[in-house]
């Protein structure tokens, strides 16, 4: 009948770098960052690689299923281990899932709303009976960690969702996806790529360049066109949803698209304490965070929202199993 949201895992890095710290590195202060990011520390990968993470969250989204039984493999990411073979690909073979096909999404911090994306449709035309969506991400090896306007926000980990086909429950209500064009380039992350003997490109700086009180704005806006989107297609109102996992970027701009749907700040769940912005993990870990949290009862409707880079947004409504 549906594509249901079945299970789902969270991994982090185990080093935790706290604001006390950062005030060291740059000119900036514990309140500070608290005040207008709500974040009071992030984790950090040193020993971890991002397939280390990967592989950990999707090993607790899976428990005990059949591994045979996982027939596709999504991961959103900026930041993949290598460029070949794909995040997804080293996943399918670190876990010896040997029917999935197995390929790597970026839409920025929105990736993981893509990912289930395209995960339903591709599961609803080609009768997929299981995939993995995973968002992954080592943000900060693309932190300027002299850039205090940036380095303070982000942070790693990784969070899966295991999605299936099911014959009784309707799962996926509605989702929606939107690309807007930067035309201000408000975030953008250059390639480091090698000169050919040809041409002397200049080099480019391979970090997070962003304009936050653009992005802010446009997040606000965003979000609010999205979240509509996906109540009207579902024929259901905001106050219909029992829960919303937003896209961890700041905790005002959490705030406001609480404001703007008119619900209260209770209903959303609000993870970027104790982990930063981890772009296209944010929303998959914050969901595994609500679902382990014992409050969500069969049949709750949740929405999760994400916006990002590219400029992209997206929502997607769910009934929990
Ligand atoms: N510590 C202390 N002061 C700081 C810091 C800091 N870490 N960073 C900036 N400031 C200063 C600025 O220099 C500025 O000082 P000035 O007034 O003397 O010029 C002042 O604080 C205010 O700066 P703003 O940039 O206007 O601060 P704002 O309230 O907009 O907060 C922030 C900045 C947190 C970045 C916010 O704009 C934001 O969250 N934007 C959205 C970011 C986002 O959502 N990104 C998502 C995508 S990221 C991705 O895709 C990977």
């Amino acid at each position: 009948m549906g594509i249901v949201i079945a299970s789902t895992g969270k991994a982090l890095p185990e080093f935790k770098l706290e604001n006390e710290q950062l005030s060291k590195l740059v000119d900036t202060n514990s309140q500070w960052i608290i005040d207008r990011t709500g974040i009071e520390t992030r984790h950090i990968a040193i020993k971890e690689t991002g397939l280390d993470l990967a592989v950990k969250a999707a090993e607790e989204a899976m428990g005990d299923m059949d591994k045979d039984s996982i027939e596709l493999i999504l991961v959103a990411t900026v930041t993949p281990d290598m460029l070949v073979p794909s995040m997804g690909a080293l996943v399918k073979k670190t876990l010896g899932l040997k029917n999935a096909i197995a390929y790597d999404i970026n839409a920025a911090c929105s990736g993981f709303i893509y990912g289930l994306w395209n995960a339903e449709a591709l599961m609803k035309t080609h009768k997929i009976k299981r995939a993995l969506i995973i968002g992954v991400e080592r943000l900060t090896r693309i932190t300027n960690w002299e850039d205090r306007g940036t380095c303070v926000l982000f942070g790693d980990g990784s969070g899966c969702a295991v999605l299936e086909h099911s014959d009784s429950k309707k799962g996926i209500m509605s989702s929606f996806v939107k690309n807007y064009d930067d035309v201000t380039n408000c975030l953008t992350v250059d390639m480091q790529y090698l000169n050919t003997p040809f041409a002397d490109d200049e080099p480019k700086e391979p970090y997070i360049h962003m304009n936050g009180t653009q992005v802010f704005r446009f997040a606000v806006g965003a979000i609010g066109e999205v979240m509509d989107a996906v109540l009207q297609k579902a024929g259901i109102k905001a106050d219909d949803v029992k829960y919303y996992v937003p896209h961890q970027a700041n905790v005002r701009i959490i705030q406001s698209a609480a404001q703007r749907i008119k619900q209260p700040i209770e209903k959303f769940q609000v993870s970027i304490r104790t982990t930063g912005n981890v772009s296209a993990a944010s929303i998959p870990m914050a969901l595994a965070d609500l679902m382990k949290s014992g409050k969500v009862r069969p049949g709750d409707k949740i929405m999760l929202v994400g916006f990002g880079g590219g400029l992209s947004a997206g929502a997607i409504l769910f009934e929990a199993i």
